[in-house]
This record gives C-alpha cells, sequence and structure tokens, in this order.
C-alpha cells in the first residue's frame, strides 16, 4: 500500500497530500506542530508530545482539533496504515482556512495533517557525534510556542550545514547559548556536572530534555538548570544536545573547537544508553509537561 497522509479527517495517499492555498499555515505561519519518535512501532513520550501541542495552541487561542486521546488514535492508525516501525510521526494543526487578513477568522476550523517518515537507527548514530556552529538567536520572544514559523532556525542551520557542520547554537545577546535551531543544548562540566538552560519564553520545552532530567534525577546525576556561554561550552568536559530526532547526541566540536578530547563524552554515551533503555524502550520518561522552570537567582 503507497505510504498515506492525514489531512483534515481523511487518510490519503501522501504524493497527494495538500492543503488549500488559503490555510493560515500556508500564510502567516499561523499554526504549531509536534514530532515525536517512533520506536519499535510505538509512540515515544506521547502524551507529553500532546500535552505541549495543547499547551502551544492555548497560548494561540487555537482550539486543539479534538482529543488528546483521539489525536493519538489517529496518529496510530496512520502508523498502522505506513506499517511505520521506526521513525517520526510528524503533526501539524494550524487556525485553518480562511479568506487572507491578520484578524483571527470567526469561524475557521482549525485543520489537522499528520505525516509519518521511516527511518532507521542509523540516522542517529552517535558514534561520531555532531559539530556545531554558533550564531546570533534571531528569533521572536516566544520560543516556548512549537510554532511552525521557523525561518531563523532555517537559516541558523542552514550555516551550520554551509560549514560542513550539523546543528547551530544560537546565543542571546547577553552571549548565553539558548538551544539549538532543532534541539536543546547541554554540556558537561570538569566536575561532571550536567548543565542545561532554564525554561522560559527563550526556549522550546524539549520533551527529550524533560525526560532525560527524569533519567538524571533518578540515576543519582548532578544537574544545575543555568544558562553558560559557548566559551564555558567549549572548555567544558563534554557537550551534548537532545531531541525527538537525536535522542541524546554528543557534541564533538564548537565553532571548529574540539569539546573535550574531541571525541563523544564518555558521560554523554552513558546517558544516551540510560535514555534509550528507560524512556525510549520502556517508556518512563517525565510525568507530565512543563513549559517554565524556575530561572537561577
Ligand atoms: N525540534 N528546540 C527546538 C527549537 C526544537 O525545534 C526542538 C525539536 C527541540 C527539542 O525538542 P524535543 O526534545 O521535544 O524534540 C528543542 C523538532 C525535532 C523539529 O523541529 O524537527
Amino acid at each position: 500500500m503507497p505510504r498515506q497522509a492525514y489531512v483534515n479527517g481523511r487518510y490519503v495517499p501522501h504524493n497527494h497530500a495538500a492543503v488549500h492555498i488559503e490555510d493560515r499555515g500556508y500564510q502567516f505561519a499561523d499554526g504549531v506542530y509536534e514530532v515525536i519518535p517512533v520506536h519499535d512501532g510505538r509512540l515515544v513520550d506521547a502524551e507529553l508530545h500532546l500535552q505541549r501541542l495543547e499547551y502551544s495552541l492555548g497560548e494561540l487561542r487555537i482550539p486543539m482539533p479534538m482529543s488528546r486521546r483521539a489525536l493519538q488514535l489517529v496518529a496510530t492508525e496512520l502508523m498502522r496504515r505506513n506499517d511505520l516501525t521506526n521513525g517520526f510521526l510528524y503533526m501539524q494543526v494550524t487556525r485553518g482556512v480562511a479568506p487572507r487578513n491578520h484578524f483571527f477568522p470567526k469561524d475557521a476550523k482549525p485543520a489537522l495533517t499528520m505525516t509519518t517518515r521511516q527511518m532507521a537507527d542509523k540516522g542517529r548514530s552517535p558514534d561520531w557525534g555532531m559539530k556545531v556552529i554558533s550564531v546570533p538567536d534571531q528569533r521572536w520572544a516566544r520560543c516556548d510556542i512549537k510554532s511552525i514559523a521557523l525561518l531563523p532556525n532555517v537559516l541558523a542551520k542552514q550555516a551550520a550545514a554551509d560549514q560542513g557542520c550539523d546543528e547551530a547554537w544560537q546565543v542571546d545577546r547577553d552571549g548565553y547559548v539558548t538551544e539549538g535551531g532543532a534541539t536543546n543544548a547541554w554540556i558537561v562540566t570538569r566536575d561532571d556536572t550536567v548543565v542545561t538552560r532554564h525554561l522560559d519564553e527563550g526556549i522550546l520545552s524539549g520533551i527529550t530534555r524533560l525526560s532525560l532530567r527524569e533519567v538524571l534525577a533518578r540515576e543519582g546525576y548532578t544537574l544545575e538548570v543555568r544558562p553558560f556561554t559557548v566559551a564555558e561550552a567549549r572548555n567544558a568536559r563534554e557537550a551534548f544536545l537532545t531531541s525527538s530526532t537525536n535522542y541524546v547526541m554528543p557534541v564533538t566540536e564548537i565553532d571548529g573547537n574540539p569539546v573535550g578530547n574531541g571525541h563523544p563524552g564518555l558521560l554523554t554515551l552513558a546517558l544516551r544508553a540510560a535514555y534509550i533503555d528507560r524512556v525510549v524502550a520502556a517508556g518512563a520518561g517525565a510525568d507530565s509537561f512543563a513549559a517554565r522552570e524556575a530561572a537561577p537567582a
């Protein structure tokens, strides 16, 4: 059977899946999305992703197109139709179709689409780690919303690709790393403290980040939730990034300088293994979605 997509209530062949040209997602980037990993035919941390979707929609005053439970049923049915074992499910909700006008339309129905992508684990190989560059953070002031408006992220990641690198760490005006173009950023200090930036409107509350925090707590690692600079990251013992598409991925180079000995860090690899065992395979991630965390004093 050819690959299918879900478009506003219908399962349709992927290569014919289309939305109207006056969809507000197309015209205004007026919508949000989720990327949910699929492992052995099962969604990873589905409930947390759907809670974040509900949060993003709520912040934009877009109604949920259906309940979280119903969204999960549609997702599962699409995975079944596409025989999806390992890869991702992409879900997008926009404010709907209406004649172009900036004001919220009165009677538009939110538009819901889903696609799947089969991807073998080799796309996530940690053997080499990733190279990152640093770039100014040029995004808006509500990066906690998982908006489909991703132009600064696209430009940041393309700048990385142009330099033969994999990801761009965005840096705020005070010189602190906010997050990657599509990943959260972490370092490990010389005394084995794991550091990641606190949650506020400056970054996305990554689901991988939340569940990795759970793993860190259970395994007794020391975590500091605070911002760090590019200089601190360059001098760190280890660095890594997290996302649904990479899980826990070593960062071996920042702006052309090796991190640590330039090889994937041992603590990072241990965290990756623990994350895959506990969260990806056994489903023991964070309890609930959190959009904020107390900023360090
Ligand atoms: N990106 N920060 C940003 C800006 C992101 O876009 C993402 C996810 C993350 C990590 O979040 P999570 O752990 O929930 O995947 C952090 C997805 C994968 C994407 O845009 O493809």
